[in-house]
């Protein structure tokens, strides 16, 4: 089964969660390709403006987990405009986390995740599972263990599902 992960991440929150996710398959005998996303200018907030160096393809993957931080209460607009160019398949399970500096996921991480959705379905993809991270939150590291955790089964019930099709 071939697992993509893609990440947007500057200060390291998300890409942190990302390799958790990535070693914990890891641990399982499942290998996940890593790639990050990076714009020319990060800090632009209009999606529409922004300007990614490089735009890799999701359509091969079985499974897709991306990742990205808040800004301004909503998805980071770079992976905004990824998901505006990205190829993608109908159907194609994904898995969508943010992380944001607030400490509850009401204070724009619950809006970050419901733009995370629409962008993936309105592309035909199938969102399985999401998470906020809040990372001034005290309970911060026990919400990243659940999430990868939670993925990991995730990504497992799918390559269960593959075997008993082939
Ligand atoms: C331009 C900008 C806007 C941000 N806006 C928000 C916000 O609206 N809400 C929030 O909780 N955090 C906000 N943050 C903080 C980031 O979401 C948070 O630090 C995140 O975990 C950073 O992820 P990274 O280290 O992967 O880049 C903002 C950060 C930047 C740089």
């Amino acid at each position: 089964m071939k697992i993509g992960i893609v990440i947007h991440s500057k200060t390291g929150h998300t890409a942190g969660v990302g390799q958790g996710i990535q070693s914990k398959l890891k641990e399982e005998e499942l290998i996940a390709e890593y790639q990050t996303l990076s714009a020319r200018n990060d800090g632009e907030m209009k999606a529409e403006l922004i300007e990614l160096e490089e735009v890799p393809s999701l359509e091969d993957y079985d499974v897709v987990i991306l990742g990205a931080p808040v800004r301004g209460f909503s998805l980071s607009a770079v992976m905004k405009q990824y998901l505006m160019q990205a190829k993608t398949r109908e159907n194609q399970p994904v898995l969508c986390f943010v992380t944001h500096q607030f400490p509850f996921p009401w204070m724009g991480g619950n809006q970050a995740i419901r733009q995370f959705k629409a962008a993936c379905e309105s592309k035909g993809m199938k969102v399985i599972q999401t998470k906020v991270v809040d990372w001034s939150n005290k309970n911060r590291e026990a919400t990243i263990a659940s999430l990868i955790d939670g993925f990991a089964n995730a990504v497992q019930g799918l390559r269960k599902d593959n075997e008993k099709v082939v």
